[in-house]
């Protein structure tokens, strides 16, 4: 077999079959498939898609090219929850504690930070201790005794797909359905839960821009699961607009806080809420109601919160920033964003509000950069909102004053302020079980 042969099949339209992917995948990892090989592969599947045969065999490769997480050693069913990331989206931080605290076991694996999204790592490093780099025994064992942790991926999971990333990234190959799902589903099957929630989001905030594009990678990413023995839903869930008020990491820490108080910002809440029923629900805690239910129940309980804190202080962090979130960090120096004139929020352009909060230290522009946990905005003003000449937009938060004002400028650009007043539509578009 030649990955020549595999590239130019592919070119023709042709679908790989299980040992032409195997080839490709370990050729790739093992350095005998060269990088432009394996770009030019990845174009050529941009223009011919693959079938879903092809898409469910590239998953299981990619999966099995590193370690596979045994969770065996935590009793009871394991749920773990993705989402394809956005702005403002701090739900694992909200969601894993209302799941965890009516005994379902969450033992997440996350990631960081990159381009205009946040990452849940990047959050949870903003308390003040808090560890994420856990070897699989640390991490086992806090799922077992609090129910839930939330942790760094091992260098060796799924090797294929940190290769096959980093060069998309740098071919324009990321924005491909096929691609898109096989990387986030080996790395899903190799995290070893019994069930898996995924969260698409859809929007100017999203990498799926389309309601229709992100239904189709949903689909077919549940489809994977499923084959691969896996109990699967999904959710696909708003990103045109910022998800809550803050954008951030300590912001976010806040907000999430807040929620797990009882009283965030709506739009958050309810996305939290339904997020963790579904997983509830997948774990067969009851009907969807029963599970909605319990999950309004962990919050209003303080089950939740008290479960976040335990957590917080298992992987090495002050668990009192959970009761006084004033002892986040906070930044130095803050900017207000005005409203050039009076109107409503026709729309935000939600990629921009997080490359707003990119500049302001809040993530980061390269793999190796390191973040500023104080940095971020709160918004005061979403789609939908009346505003007044002059009234405040957002607030910009950082420690580097020299970085205010290019902040300010790009995120006054994302706000289209304009006589008409919006339709606001639902935050969950569509469930897919
Ligand atoms: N997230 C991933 O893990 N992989 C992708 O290809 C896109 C988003």
């Amino acid at each position: 077999m030649r990955a020549y042969d595999l590239i130019d099949k592919k070119k023709n339209g042709k679908s790989l079959n299980k040992e032409e992917i195997d080839f490709l995948i370990n050729g790739f990892v093992s350095g005998e498939v060269a990088d432009y090989q394996m770009a030019a592969w990845a174009m050529a599947v941009c223009f011919q898609g693959m079938s879903m045969e092809e898409i469910g065999n590239l998953t299981v490769s990619m999966a099995k090219s590193g370690e596979i997480i045994d969770l065996s050693a935590i009793e009871g069913c394991k749920v773990d929850k993705h989402s394809t990331g956005g702005v403002g989206d701090k739900t694992t931080l909200v969601i894993g504690p209302i799941v965890a605290s009516q005994g379902v076991k969450v033992a997440k694996m996350s990631g960081r930070g990159l381009g205009h999204t946040g990452g849940t790592l990047d959050k949870l490093e903003a308390i003040p201790g808090v560890r994420t780099t856990l070897s699989d025994r640390e991490f086992i064992e806090i799922v077992n005794t609090v129910g839930i942790c939330v942790a760094g991926q091992t260098k060796n999971l799924v090797p294929a797909d940190q290769k096959l990333y980093a060069l998309r990234d740098v071919t324009a190959t990321v924005d491909n359905i096929p691609l898109i799902a096989s990387s986030i589903m080996s790395k899903k099957l190799a995290s070893g839960s019994d069930a898996i929630l995924l969260d698409v989001k859809t929007g100017s905030g999203a990498f799926m821009k389309t309601r229709e594009d992100a239904k189709e990678l949903a689909e077919i990413m549940v489809e994977i699961g499923r084959k691969a023995g896996k109990k699967m839903a999904a959710l696909v869930t708003d990103m045109d607009v910022p998800l809550g008020l803050t954008i951030g990491n300590a912001l976010e820490v806040r907000e999430a806080i807040d929620t797990l108080m009882g009283r965030g910002p709506e739009d958050f809440t309810d996305v939290c809420l339904e997020l963790a029923a579904n997983m509830l629900f997948l774990a067969e805690k009851g009907s969807t109601d029963q599970c909605m239910r319990l999950a309004k129940e962990a919050v209003s309980s303080g089950k939740a919160l008290d479960t976040f804190a335990r957590m917080v202080k298992a992987q090495g962090g002050d668990e009192a920033v959970v009761r006084e979130p004033s002892l986040l960090p906070g930044a130095c120096y803050t900017m207000k964003v005005k409203a050039p004139k009076a109107g409503y929020v026709e729309h935000m352009d939600t990629q921009g509000c997080g490359l707003a909060a990119v500049l302001l230290g809040a993530g980061r522009d390269k793999k190796e950069d390191q973040v500023q946990a104080d940095a971020g905005i709160v918004l005061r003003r979403k789609t939908g909102d009346r505003v007044e000449k002059g009234e405040t937009l957002a607030v910009l938060h950082t420690s580097c004053e020299e970085r205010l004002q290019a902040a300010h400028d790009r995120l006054l650009a994302c706000y289209r302020i304009g006589p008409v007043c919006p339709p606001v539509g639902p935050h969950i578009l569509e469930y897919i079980s």
